[in-house]
Formats: structure tokens, sequence, C-alpha cells
């Protein structure tokens, strides 16, 4: 099947930072495209690109093969494409069916809102997709983190989205709550649309996904379909095989397990750890290796305790 949207060498700098370098992907009609990658490595970047935010800086983004660039957010809209920010999806003071038709109002007459037809509809709709709001005069913000994206997928669907984008719609939710979401990913699939699912979480990606990439930095370091990738394969891709085995030597050395009884630490004996070229490892290391007594590791390195910022003292 052919693509619906698509992304052939894209780059986007901001000044001299490269958010994104040479990134090609495709989504087609009918599946979960996962798009993984771990902080920074330009999964907002490519979102705000495709539902046109932010312009790419070269490269380009295809809509049905045709060259496309979204000036604004509202044109991505109007060619079909939908974006769920975790956040900022529905306006939290609103009920339920007044956000379903926020900025799409049905009107009775030229200045009257037709707010019976509005909640039928809602009801109809939240309805087909399996999604249960006995009062659809609610305000939102009453809804859990997990309905609150349900009632962002079912109105994109509604309104005729070809293509919908979740930011991250799990990042916030626990076991069950990410359950309710992905089983509505699946049905957005199941409607037609191409979706596109941004995780940190591969074993979300997983349940749900057809087809996964990962950012890295900026690029794509991998782009696979289901069939040839296992979970353990993603989860280890995702983990970034060296990094973790770096880690693991190194947290070797610092003896996970070990218990310290905060009597046995004398005040002020606690060694900034030396992490050979890898600083941003040595405050979790520091934290689980050595407590200090009221288990302000971590506190005391904020406070600007002179041994665990690595300054002499
Ligand atoms: N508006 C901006 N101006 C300058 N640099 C930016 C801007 N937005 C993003 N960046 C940089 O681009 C890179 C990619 O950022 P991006 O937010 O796309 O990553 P991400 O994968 O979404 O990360 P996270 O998981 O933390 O949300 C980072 O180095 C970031 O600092
Ligand atoms: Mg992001």
């Amino acid at each position: 099947m052919s693509a619906i949207l698509s992304l052939s060498h894209v780059g986007k700098s901001y000044g001299n930072v490269h958010a994104l370098r040479d990134v090609s992907l495709s989504v087609r009609q009918g599946e979960v495209t996962c798009v993984l990658g771990d902080n920074g490595a330009g999964k907002s970047t490519l979102i705000k690109i495709v539902s046109g935010l932010h312009a790419h800086t070269s490269g380009s983004v295809l809509l049905d093969d045709v060259p496309v660039h979204f000036g604004s957010p509202r044109e991505a809209q109007a060619n079909g494409i939908a974006t769920v920010y975790q956040d900022l999806a529905l306006a939290p003071l609103m009920s339920v069916w007044r956000n379903f038709f926020l900025g799409n109002e049905l009107q009775r007459g030229l200045f009257r809102l037709d707010i019976a037809a509005m909640k039928r509809i809602c009801a109809a709709e939240l309805g087909k997709m399996g999604i249960v709001i006995p009062d659809l005069e609610r305000p939102v913000a009453s809804l859990s983190g997990g309905q609150r994206q349900c009632v962002a997928i079912a109105r994109a669907i509604y309104f005729g989205a070809r293509v919908i984008i979740l930011d991250e719609p799990t990042a916030a939710l626990g076991v069950k709550q990410s359950g309710v979401v992905l089983r509505y990913v699946v049905k957005a699939r199941d409607a037609g649309l191409g979706v596109i699912f941004i995780t940190h979480n591969p074993h979300h990606a997983y349940l749900v996904g057809n087809h996964f990439v990962i950012l890295k930095l900026g690029r794509v370091v991998l782009d696979a379909h289901r069939d040839e990738l296992t979970l353990e394969q993603l989860t280890a891709e995702m983990a970034g095989g060296d990094e973790l085995t770096e880690l693991s030597h190194e947290l070797r050395g610092a003896d996970p397990g070990k218990v310290v009884e905060p009597a046995s630490v004398a005040p002020g004996s606690v060694e900034a750890p030396v992490a050979a070229g890898s600083a941003g490892l040595a405050g979790p290391a520091a934290a689980g290796a050595t407590a200090e007594p009221g288990g302000a590791g971590g506190a005391g390195a904020a406070g600007g305790s002179d041994r665990l910022d690595g300054s002499a003292s």
C-alpha cells in the first residue's frame, strides 16, 4: 500500500542545532507507525513539522505523494492531519461535548448553537469507540488522562482525520489507563487512519505497532516492520545496546544490591564517583551506591556539596 504521508530526507536546524538530519519515513493507512527515541532525539520536532507548527529546513514532506509545506496547524488539520498533544489535547474547563466540537460547532440558524445535535452526535461517536462517559456536561478536567486521550482520538476520527499523531499518549499513565489508550490507538487504525504513535516505551509500541522507527540524535537508526523485529530486539535498540553494556560495567563496580547503614557512613565521607567520560551517569550511580545519612545523595549535590559536585573540598 502506498504511503499517505511520507518524509523524505527531512532536516531541521534551529540555528546551529541540528534537531533532525536526513529523516525518511512513511505512514500508511490502517497502520500504526511507532516513533521511538530518547530525550532530545527529535520526536517532538518531527511532530511539529508534520503538524504545521515548524517548517523543515531540508528534504520534503509528501502527502499522497505530493510535496507539502504546512504553514500552520490549521492548514495541516484541513489536510486531514490531527495531532493529539499530551496536555493540550482538550480545554479542561469545558464540557466533554463542547470539547468534542471545539472549533467545529454546529449551528442552528445564523447565531444559535445546535446544542442538542452536538450532544447527540458526541454521545454516538464516543459510543462507537466504546467510550462510556455518562455525563457529557462534565468538565474535561474531571476525566482521567486516559479518557481525555480517547475523547481527542474520537474527535479526530469524526472530523475526518486521515493521519493522527499521538504525542506520548501513555507517558503519564499507569498500566490500566495506558491499556485503555492503546485500545483506541488500535480503533483509530481499524477506522483506516494512519497512526503515528510517539513513545519512549518499546512495550507499548510493540503491543500496537506495525512499523517502528527509532530516532537518535535526530537521525533514523532503525526502521523496521513488525515481522522483521522482536520485542527483545526493539527494547535492546531503544536501550542502546552499547551504552547499556558500558553502564552495566560501571555499575557493577558500584556493588548493586549493597545496603548502606546510615550509621556506617561518616558525615562528609562520600566521595564523588569518577565516571570516565560520562558525566551524565555520575548522578544516578552516586545516588545508588553511596547514600548519605538521610538519603540526601541527590539533594546534597543540588545543595552545592563540594564533594558531590566534583570540586575539591
Ligand atoms: N525551539 C528550539 N530551539 C532550539 N533547539 C531546539 C528547539 N526545539 C528542540 N530543540 C533541540 O532539538 C533537539 C531535539 O529536540 P526534540 O524536542 O525534538 O526531542 P524529543 O525527542 O521530543 O525529546 P523528549 O523526549 O525530551 O521530548 C534537542 O537537542 C533540542 O534541544
Ligand atoms: Mg518531545
